[in-house]
Order: structure tokens, then sequence, then C-alpha cells
């Protein structure tokens, strides 16, 4: 099998939060052009994101203006459904990776997002019920369908992201998982280093925490920023964020982040993160202020 690469641009939006940013199909439609003229031409989308909505708003505004969706690379998730109104019958969240629940999910998912595919598709959690070759076996169709282009998982650890890659006959392109100055979990599970070994870009959900480190609620968090803020000073860069930014980027997975905000000024600070550099010792001082101890 030969290895496909990722193919999204360096910086992701994410629109789990689109919903909350109240705008209208117009309004969605300048932002979508903006972040494309920034070079962000990929956007992240789950079914269940705004209790099954925002795939929707983004899908009307994109039918605005038809000849952008060449332009772009959507990618959505699936897997969790969701307690809901939606759906009254439900009694329980539950994840759900059967064969019919994936191909129905993506029928959903191209309707709503007004497209005929999807660039790249996500199992949104790992689950303790869990058939690969079910799995596989919708994402060969889907394939082979021209529905979905590029495959992979989120939150996934290196076993659960193995054992799906044993069964599928493409390779998985990327994992999406939270890392940030303020979550090391999978610098310490192993996944960090699994990526660098088989080339995998993960793309980073919550680069900033989901907004921790600008309103810190914790020891942790506190200390974080304040390491931000001694770096940024000492850089002579106006605000954390693009520290942030630059300190998931320098390291060497090539870690995509996902911005999560809707606000054009603060999704331009990842842009300019892109040429911010820090030394090695600068992002140390962050790592060591979010793991709460000097390195042994
Ligand atoms: N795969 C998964 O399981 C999973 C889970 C969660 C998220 N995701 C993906 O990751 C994307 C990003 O996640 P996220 O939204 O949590 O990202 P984030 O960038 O860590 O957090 C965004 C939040 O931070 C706030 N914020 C950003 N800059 C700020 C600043 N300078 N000052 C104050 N507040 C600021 C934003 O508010 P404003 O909007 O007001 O700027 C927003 O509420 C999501 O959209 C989704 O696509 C995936």
């Amino acid at each position: 099998m030969t290895k496909e690469k990722l193919n999204l641009s360096p910086i992701v939006h994410g629109h789990w939060r689109l919903a909350d940013w109240k705008l209208n199909s117009q309004e969605l439609l300048k932002l979508t052009e903006q972040c494309i003229e920034l070079g962000i031409t990929s956007f992240d989308h789950a079914d269940i994101y705004g209790n099954y909505e925002c795939e929707s708003l983004f899908g009307e505004s994109l039918k605005l203006d038809k000849g952008l969706r060449k332009n772009i690379q959507i990618i959505s998730k699936c897997g969790i459904k969701l307690l809901s109104d939606k759906y009254p019958k439900r009694k329980v969240k539950i994840y759900d990776y059967s064969y019919e629940h994936i191909m129905e999910s993506v029928e959903n998912s191209l309707k709503n997002l007004n497209t005929d595919y999807l660039d790249l598709l996500l199992l949104h959690r790992p689950a303790p019920f869990f058939n690969a070759e079910e799995v596989a076996k919708a994402f060969s169709e889907l394939k082979a369908q021209g529905k979905v282009k590029q495959f992979g998982v989120s939150n996934f650890n290196i076993i659960q992201f193995e054992t799906l890659q044993k069964y599928c006959d493409m390779n998985l392109v990327t994992n999406q998982v939270e890392i940030s100055p303020y979550c090391l979990e999978h610098f310490d599970n192993g996944n960090m280093d699994f990526f660098v070994k088989e080339k995998i870009q993960p793309m980073a959900w919550s680069p900033l925490a989901g907004g921790v480190l600008f309103s810190p609620n914790d020891a942790k968090s506190v200390n974080v920023r304040q390491a931000l803020i001694q770096v940024a000073m000492e850089l002579q860069i106006a605000s954390i964020d693009i520290i942030a930014y630059a300190w998931l980027m320098k390291h060497p997975a090539n870690v995509i982040p996902i911005v999560g905000s809707g606000k054009l000024e603060r999704i331009k600070t990842a842009v300019e993160a892109q040429k911010t550099e820090m030394n090695m010792e600068q992002w140390y001082r962050i790592y060591i202020a979010a793991n709460g101890e000097e390195l042994p």
C-alpha cells in the first residue's frame, strides 16, 4: 500500500462552536473566504456538533458560492450517538461503529454539508464495542464510491489505531487528539512518539485548552499562562495564543492546530504563529509548567 499523506492546510478551522457564533449564511461564507485568504482551507466538523446543527449551517453558507467547494477540505466525524431532542427514542449516549451507522452518518453529513464528498472522515472516539472489520468494510466502500477521500480517527491510543489499521486497505492519515500547552496526555501515553515514528500528522483539538489559558481556573492553568506570558515577553509577542500555537507547531510531529475561535483576529494569531520561533529552553519551560514538575 502506498502511504497517503494527510491532505489538509497546515492550520484547520474548527466548527464545533459554530452555532454559538450566531453568523448568518452570508457572514459565515465571508469568514470562510477570509480563512482561505489566510491559507486556512480545511474545516473541521462532526455529525453531532451543535446538537447536529453545525454541518447544516456550513452547508447552507456553501450554497451561496458553489465554486468554493473545490478550494476547501471538509472533515467530519461519526460514531457518537448523542442524547438529543432530535432522537427522542434514545435512552443513553452510545458509540456506534456498525457498518450501517457509518454509512448512514456519512450520507447525512454529505446532505447537511451540501457536498458530494468528504475530504476526511474520522471516527470520533474509541469504543469499548468495536468491530474493526465492519469499520474497514464501510471505509472501503465509501472510498470506492468517491464519498470520502481520506480516513482517520480521533482520541485513539496506539493500540486502537494499530488495530483498525490492520483491517483497512488504505492508511489512516491522522489521529485528532487534544494537544495544548495545558494538555500533555499524548506526550505521556506514547502517541506523540508514535506519530513521529509512523510519520502520521496529528490534528490538535482545543489547542488553547478551550479558552482556559485566558481565564485560568486552577493552579495548572495559572502556571501555564504565566510561562506563556514570560516567553511572549522575551520574544516581544503581543499575545499568548501566538506562543501556544508556536509551541505546538515546533514539535517534530508536525501538529495541525484546529483553531476554535469564530473571530477573524483570533484566527489570524494562529497564522502569525507559523513564523514565530522559540528556543528549546522556552519550549521546555512551557512543558514543565504544564507537567507540574521539573524533568527527571
Ligand atoms: N475530536 C474531538 O474529540 C474534538 C473535541 C473538541 C474539539 N474538537 C475540534 O477542535 C476545534 C477547536 O477546539 P476548541 O474550540 O476547544 O479550541 P480552542 O482554540 O482551544 O478554544 C476556543 C475557545 O477559546 C476562546 N478563545 C480563543 N482565543 C481567545 C482569546 N485570545 N481570548 C479569550 N478567549 C479566547 C474562544 O472564544 P471566541 O470564540 O470568543 O474567540 C473559544 O471559546 C473544535 O472546533 C473542533 O473542531 C475536536
